[in-house]
């Protein structure tokens, strides 16, 4: 009862801001994100009847604390669907996600460990089970489970059961590339969780960031669609920052931005007024990304990297979804 499988993190373009449900983790906006190709985990999911808990094997390195019991509590959920409550396992996961780059390898980490762990047990899952599945673990997971540009369809059932992303279109469909830029720096971070909950529920601007978004979602998937470089980069940069504005308006206000993420913000703009055309977007922490075009690949490199206060520039194509080894 052992199974291998392979994720990769994920984007967001259009940003997941907002839970309704905590719990189920249902979100109170749609959102839509491209896979990269750079970043991913593998993970090996063994159950073992011998066995009296989960363990939890991180790079190596056992897990305990709140990181094993989000696992487990994961792993509770793939049990009773199999009606398998006793059956516990030991789970192997490897990052190639480096943790400075400022992904959250929650996205890649969940949806390797709802792949494996579901096929362990003996289930067979479509990719629209695997990702409302997945999204129980971690939200902006559920999307890592297509390759290319997925949509999480927030729904609107109490029990989450419409809430899973769909793909929009494959990796194939258009090779567009990401920066990830490294500050030197470290800020002392608001979880996206404790970040969103705050934003709910004390922000003068939260209503107009909902009421934006299906807008940008119809927008961006027909830019999408016609491969349209610069409405889909003007769409994501704008989203981005409509997320960000309403953190500064919450209660007490914060943000998750410092000084060089504002010069790399700031040199981005400088890019396009020089004719490269590049976009920035931004998740719950300091570090930027950036979207290019492969033509532009050697210039964008170059520019970012002699921003004072960035210590790398990861690059990344459009990756593929769950894989099994
Ligand atoms: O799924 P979480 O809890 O890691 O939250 C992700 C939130 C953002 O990265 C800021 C936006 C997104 O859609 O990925």
């Amino acid at each position: 009862m052992k199974a291998t499988a392979k994720a990769h993190t994920n984007i967001a373009l259009i940003k997941y801001w907002g839970k309704r449900d905590e719990a189920l983790i249902l979100p109170t906006n749609s959102s839509l994100s491209l896979t990269l190709d750079g970043f991913f985990t593998t993970t090996t999911v063994d159950f073992q009847a011998n066995l009296t808990r989960d363990q939890f094997m991180l790079d190596d390195e056992p897990v305990e604390g709140e990181s094993y019991q989000r696992v487990s509590n994961f792993l509770d959920i793939i049990r009773t669907m199999a009606g398998k409550e006793n059956l516990y396992a030991t789970v192997h996961s490897k990052n190639d996600v480096p943790t400075a780059a400022g992904f959250a390898s929650s996205a890649s980490g969940f949806a390797a460990l709802a792949a494996a762990g579901t096929k362990a047990i003996g289930m067979q899952l479509d990719n629209q089970e695997l990702s409302r599945l997945t999204r129980q673990g971690s939200g902006s997971a559920s999307r890592s489970i297509y390759g290319g540009f997925a949509e999480w369809e927030m729904g609107g059932k109490t029990d989450g059961s419409d809430s899973f992303a769909v793909p929009v279109a494959p990796a194939q469909h258009w090779d567009i590339r990401v920066a990830a830029v490294v500050l030197s720096s470290t800020v002392k971070k608001v979880s996206s969780r404790a970040g969103m909950k705050r934003t709910v529920e004390t922000s003068p601007f939260y209503s107009g960031w909902i009421d934006s978004i299906p807008k940008d979602l119809r927008e961006i998937k027909d830019a999408i669609k016609t491969k349209d470089f610069e409405k889909t980069g003007s769409i994501a940069e704008a989203n981005c920052l409509k997320m960000h504005a309403t953190t500064l308006a919450a209660n007490p206000p914060f943000t998750y931005w410092h000084d060089t993420t504002m010069r790399v913000m700031q040199t981005v703009q400088e890019m396009r007024e020089k004719g490269i055309p590049a976009y920035f977007t931004i998740d719950a922490g300091p570090n930027v990304k950036v979207l290019y075009l492969p033509e532009d690949e050697g210039k964008v490199k170059e520019t970012l990297r002699t921003i004072p206060g960035v210590t790398d520039v990861i690059l990344s194509k459009p990756g593929q979804g769950i894989s099994y080894l």
